[in-house]
């Protein structure tokens, strides 16, 4: 059986998800992109004739969610919309009998996920989250050493995300500039960071963080100046209202500084900020009883490595002899062109990013027809987004605060405002 899926939101996230299909059918013919959907027309315009370019069939271009759902022959949809539209368009469609996959954040707050894991439990539809950077061969391997015992006992993570955007919007994309709409790095791009740690050390029990915004007044800029490496995958979107060089006023948080207890025992310490002019530190370490885990950049293809004590170094395939177990799943090996065991791998970035999106759609797919739970479902979705938004708890309560308490609504005070912009 052939699973039709439609994409909502074709912007550059969108366009990505369109790359991963392409990937996908490029080894299974078990999806179909029947429909795309953006409020634009020229923008779901140009994802559809790339993907029927690509694949010979081209979908239907749908300007208007509550159409499409009512018009087209759909078994699930996937959700790349700004981060607002996330809860509502999964509950609408879970409502009707579908199936989702939405990007991360899994919704705008937690309030928004926990509506959405209500109706997921009452209708039995797959709610899968997009998280990417844990299908990542290299973090599967991390992870593995990490449980293999390779550092031993983790007593401590560092992970440290300081960048510069030399007053740029974050992606050219000014939502990112909102508070009412999930923006800013620790919480747009921290919400991953979140969900690594997650993934490598377990749940977490509590989070004392300082936050700021830094860059209150950020210009908008051309995204080939902002990030490179995506400008091609953004240059076809829309931003309404602004034009390049326009100021725009940042209300989300820019920077957070975190200090989390895990479950476990261990300690980690969260930073992320895009206002450090003249610095750019990148650190995701983990350090244990007999030694310390580099971890690589997700999505590099880098081999992770341990340092010992004494200053020895393990890595590469010297890795796998700690974990002759490890291999990658059958679906990721075959997107991985039959790797299985692997220490290391050569890609381009939009290679990388596609098939990871391959992985994503086909264990939502499978999910729904097998009726197991996806690896990121509305657990671990909100697992990770309490998390990033128990550093911002902390940051106006300057408490602690437990990411449970975050999880379950206890905890709300930054939030609420968003809730109340969005009306829930
Ligand atoms: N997993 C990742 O690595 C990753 C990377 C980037 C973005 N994202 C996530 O993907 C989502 C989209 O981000 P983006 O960078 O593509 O933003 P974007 O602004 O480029 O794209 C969003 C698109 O949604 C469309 N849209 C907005 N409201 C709509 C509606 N009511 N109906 C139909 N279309 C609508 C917009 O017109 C736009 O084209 C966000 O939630 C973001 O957090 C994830």
């Amino acid at each position: 059986m052939t699973f039709k899926i439609a994409l909502i939101g074709c912007g550059g996230m969108g366009r990505r998800h369109a790359h991963g299909y392409i990937e996908l059918r490029k080894y299974f013919d078990t999806v179909e992109m029947a429909a795309v959907c953006d409020v634009h027309h020229d923008v779901a315009g140009t994802v559809a004739a790339e993907i029927g370019e690509a694949t010979g069939s081209t979908p239907d271009i749908y300007t208007d969610f509550d159409e499409m759902l009512g018009d087209a022959d759909l078994d699930g949809i996937a959700i790349v919309t700004s981060t607002p539209m996330h809860h509502r368009f999964a509950i609408k469609a879970m409502e009707a009998g579908l199936h989702v996959i939405t990007e991360k954040p899994m919704g705008l707050t937690l309030k928004a996920c926990r509506q959405m894991r209500e109706v997921a439990k009452k209708t039995g539809m797959v709610l899968a989250v997009a998280e990417n950077y844990r299908r990542d061969p290299m973090n599967r391997l991390t992870r593995a050493l990490i449980e293999a015992g390779a550092i031993g006992t983790p007593y401590f993570a560092l992970d440290i995300g300081v960048g510069s955007s030399d007053g740029a919007v974050m992606h050219s994309t000014v939502w990112r500039a909102k508070k009412e709409q999930a923006g800013g790095a620790p919480l747009d791009a921290g919400v991953h960071n979140a969900d690594m740690l997650i993934y490598l050390l377990g749940g977490v029990d509590s989070v004392f963080a300082e936050i700021a915004i830094n860059e209150s007044q950020r210009t908008l800029r051309p995204m080939n100046e902002v990030a490179p490496v995506l400008a091609e995958m953004y240059n076809h979107r829309r931003e309404d209202g602004y034009d390049t060089g326009d100021i725009v006023e940042q209300t989300a948080v820019d920077t957070a500084f975190a200090v989390i207890r895990f479950k476990s025992g261990a300690i980690g310490q969260l930073i992320m900020t895009d206002t450090s002019h003249g610095q750019s530190l990148g650190v995701s370490t983990v350090s244990g009883s007999s030694g310390t885990m580099y971890r690589p950049r997700s999505r590099s293809g880098e081999s992770p490595r341990i340092v010992r004590g004494d200053g020895t170094e393990i890595m590469g395939d010297a890795l796998l002899d700690l974990v002759p177990g490890f291999e990658l799943d059958d679906t990721l090996s075959t997107l991985w062109n039959g790797a299985r065991h692997i220490s290391s791998y050569d890609m381009d970035f939009r290679d990388i990013d596609s098939k990871i999106l391959a992985y994503e759609y086909l264990d939502m797919v499978q999910a729904a027809e097998s009726g197991r739970q996806p690896e990121v479902g509305p657990q671990e979705g909100m697992d990770a987004l309490a998390l990033a938004y128990a550093l911002m708890e902390s940051g106006v309560s300057k408490t602690p605060v437990t990411v449970e308490d975050v999880a379950e609504g206890r905890v709300s005070e930054f939030q609420d405002e968003v809730d109340a912009e969005m009306g829930i």
